[in-house]
C-alpha cells in the first residue's frame, strides 16, 4: 500500500477557531479524520502532519520525494498556508525532490487579497485545488490516487 502525505503549514493548527468565516469550524483533527477516511476508501496509507516552520516542510518534501522514487509513496497534498505566497525554498524542494504535489487551499485564494494570488508552488505542482473548504483535502487525495 502506498502512502499519501498530507502536509500542513503555518497556522493550520488553529483551524476551528481561526477566522471560521473563511476556514470553517472544523479542526485540524477533523481534517485528519476526513483524510484518514478518504485514504481508507482509496487504498492509501495516510501520513498527516502540520508544522509552523518552513524548513521542516522542506525536509518533509524531500522525504516524500525519496519515498516516491522508491515506489512507496503516491504523492503529497500540500497546504503550505502563507508560505505558498513567499517560499522559493518550497518551490525548489518540490522541483529538486521530484515529489508529486497537489497544492491545496481551503479558501479560494484568488477571491481574496492580491498577495494571495501568487503561488511559488503552483508552477511545480501537479495540480492546484482551492475553495472547496476542508472537503478539498478528500478531493485532492482522490485526484492524487488517480495519477
Ligand atoms: C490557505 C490560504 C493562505 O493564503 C493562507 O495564508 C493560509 C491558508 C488556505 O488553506 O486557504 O494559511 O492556504
Amino acid at each position: 500500500m502506498k502512502t499519501a502525505y498530507v502536509f500542513n503549514g503555518p497556522n493550520l493548527n488553529l483551524l476551528g477557531t481561526r477566522e471560521p468565516q473563511v476556514y470553517g469550524s472544523q479542526t485540524l483533527a477533523d481534517v485528519e479524520a476526513l483524510c484518514r477516511k478518504a485514504c481508507g476508501e482509496l487504498g492509501l496509507a495516510l501520513d498527516f502532519r502540520q508544522t509552523n516552520h518552513e524548513g521542516e516542510l522542506v525536509g518533509w518534501i524531500h522525504e516524500a520525494g525519496k519515498a516516491q522514487a522508491e515506489g512507496k509513496a503516491q504523492g503529497v497534498v500540500l497546504n503550505a498556508g502563507a508560505y505558498t505566497h513567499t517560499s522559493i525554498a518550497l518551490h525548489d524542494a518540490i522541483k529538486g525532490s521530484g515529489a508529486k504535489v497537489v497544492e491545496l487551499h481551503i479558501s479560494n485564494v484568488h477571491a481574496r487579497e492580491a498577495f494571495r494570488h501568487h503561488s511559488y508552488i503552483a508552477p511545480v505542482a501537479k495540480a492546484v485545488m482551492a475553495g472547496f473548504g476542508v472537503e478539498g483535502y478528500a478531493l485532492a487525495l482522490a485526484g492524487l490516487a488517480r495519477t
